[in-house]
């Protein structure tokens, strides 16, 4: 078997996304999303993402792991229209995402649940998957039906305020919310962050199981080894650039990933330099 730990500056010219191979899980060999060499920043003059590269195939659960502040939250911000992009390419299918506000990456079928204020506090759970579902016409009881199916909790709780939630059940309402408007892609950033361990574990089995349903699912996680174990493949981002790439299993046991981003939960930034 050939080397399948990429290490982006092995590679030379910089690695298409194109070449990547899908893992061996019934993947489509269809690429979904190709966000090639990427410039972005939130001020005039500083680079956050710094030729950032991420592909996602048909069906696949993509992990993006990363020290803090290494741009992770940013490439999910980049990929939905929420920092500006300088230089680079961000394709859905066909389209060029680059330029279109969220609310039109919503209808291209995209969904992002972002790491903080994923939900709006004031309003119960049944209304928040209503607004949810905003850009949807028509009956979409089916669909929060099929919502309560699975996160039971939310049917529960479902006339009480979304600030009333405990954290995990808070989660489960940003996914629950993304989830009404039955995206190909759902983006989600650290679901997993502050929960207890068993609702850590609640969260990436819902995650499976909503990616077992066809939805192609960007999963940004400082809880690097549960995410690579689920990931079909997974990105370590660093300084902006994805700085390796390979099957999660694989990036799970290289022995510079681990050292470098799996240790003890310790994710500050690495004082080595691995360029
Ligand atoms: N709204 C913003 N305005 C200006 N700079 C920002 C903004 N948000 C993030 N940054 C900066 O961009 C860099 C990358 O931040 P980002 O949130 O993408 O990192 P991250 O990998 O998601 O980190 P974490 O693991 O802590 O969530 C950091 O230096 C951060 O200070
Ligand atoms: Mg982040």
């Amino acid at each position: 078997m050939g080397r399948v730990i990429l290490r982006r500056s092995r590679l030379i010219p910089i690695m298409n996304a194109s070449q990547i191979e899908p893992t061996d899980r019934q993947i489509s060999t269809q690429l979904i999303l190709e966000v090639r060499n990427v410039v972005a920043g939130y001020v005039e003059g500083v680079d956050i993402l710094q030729g950032a590269n991420l592909s996602v195939y048909e069906g696949e659960l993509v992990t993006v792991i990363g020290s803090n502040g290494a741009g992770k939250s940013t490439l999910a911000k980049a990929i939905f229209g929420l920092v500006p992009v300088r230089s680079g390419e961000i394709l859905f299918g066909e389209r060029n995402l680059i330029g279109l506000k969220p609310e039109q990456i919503v209808r291209q079928g995209i969904s992002y649940v972002p790491q903080v204020a994923n939900v709006f506090p004031s309003l119960s759970v049944s209304d928040n998957l209503d607004m949810g579902a905003y850009t949807r016409d028509g009956n979409i009881k089916e669909l929060k039906d099929k919502t309560y199916e699975i996160f039971p909790v939310l049917a529960k709780r479902r006339n009480q305020r979304a600030g009333t939630l405990s954290g995990g059940e808070r989660q489960m309402l940003a996914m629950g919310r993304a989830l009404m408007l039955e995206p190909r892609l759902l983006i989600l950033d650290e679901p997993s962050a502050a929960l207890s361990p068993i609702l850590v574990q609640d969260i990436f089995n819902l995650i499976q199981q909503i990616n077992r349903t066809g939805t192609s699912i960007i999963l940004v996680e400082q809880n690097a080894r549960k995410a690579l174990a689920i990931a079909d493949r997974g990105y370590v981002m660093h300084l902006g650039k994805d700085e390796f790439t390979g099957k999660g299993t694989d990036l799970l046991n290289n022995p510079e990933v681990a050292e470098l981003y799996l240790g003890m939960g310790n994710f500050c930034k690495p004082s080595k330099d691995i360029s």
